[in-house]
């Protein structure tokens, strides 16, 4: 049976691999990587999922911030990576274990970069809003997706959300 827990209860070396698995060795040029530098994961929302104490999926969400040209600063929550064994995908552990990490965090504007046929489908993520947004690094706009009521539009940056700076 799939036990959700936090996911600091689970040995770093242990996500690290299943996320090796999951992406591949080189998964860290990624620009979703560069956005979060710096930045510790939420301890709440960020899970892992376990069968009989084996670790067999995680999710990490972090704390970025959109910076408008205008000046404004809106904080975002970045959610990502969602990693499943590659020999347990496409059996629900994914989508469980981003519901639970969702409804940790219910009114926080959420950004991710992934597969809009995944987050749109079953989460309500959408390409709408993000259009006129600058990663540090490249992305495909049609993956760059966002939900939540206070998700801002318009042009500017988005970053890691660094105490100094927020
Ligand atoms: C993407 C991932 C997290 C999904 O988790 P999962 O446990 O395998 O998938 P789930 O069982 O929750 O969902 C299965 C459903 O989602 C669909 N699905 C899975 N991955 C998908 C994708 N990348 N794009 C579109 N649909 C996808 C399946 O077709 C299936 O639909 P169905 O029920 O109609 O057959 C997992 O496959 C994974 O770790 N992949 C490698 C790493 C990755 O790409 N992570 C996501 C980027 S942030």
């Amino acid at each position: 049976m799939i036990e959700l827990v936090g996911l600091e209860t689970v040995e770093a070396n242990s996500v690290e691999r299943l996320l090796d698995r999951a992406f591949g060795p080189d998964r860290h040029g990624r620009t979703a990587y560069r956005l979060r530098a710096g930045v510790a994961a939420l301890p709440g929302p960020s899970l892992a999922a376990c069968d009989e104490g084996a670790l067999v999926g995680s999710i990490q969400l972090w704390p970025v911030q959109f910076t408008g040209d205008d000046g404004r600063r809106v904080p975002l929550i970045l959610v990502g990576p969602v990693a499943v064994a590659p020999d347990r995908q496409r059996d629900g552990i994914g989508r469980m274990l981003v519901a639970a990490a969702l409804a940790r965090v219910p009114n926080e504007p959420l950004m991710l970069i992934g597969d809009p046929e995944y987050y749109g489908r079953f989460f309500g993520f959408s390409a709408e809003h993000t259009a006129g947004w600058r990663l540090p690094g490249p992305v495909e706009q049609h993956r760059l997706l966002a939900r939540g009521d206070a998700v801002p539009t318009g042009p500017g940056s988005v970053g890691p959300r660094i105490a100094a700076l927020a």
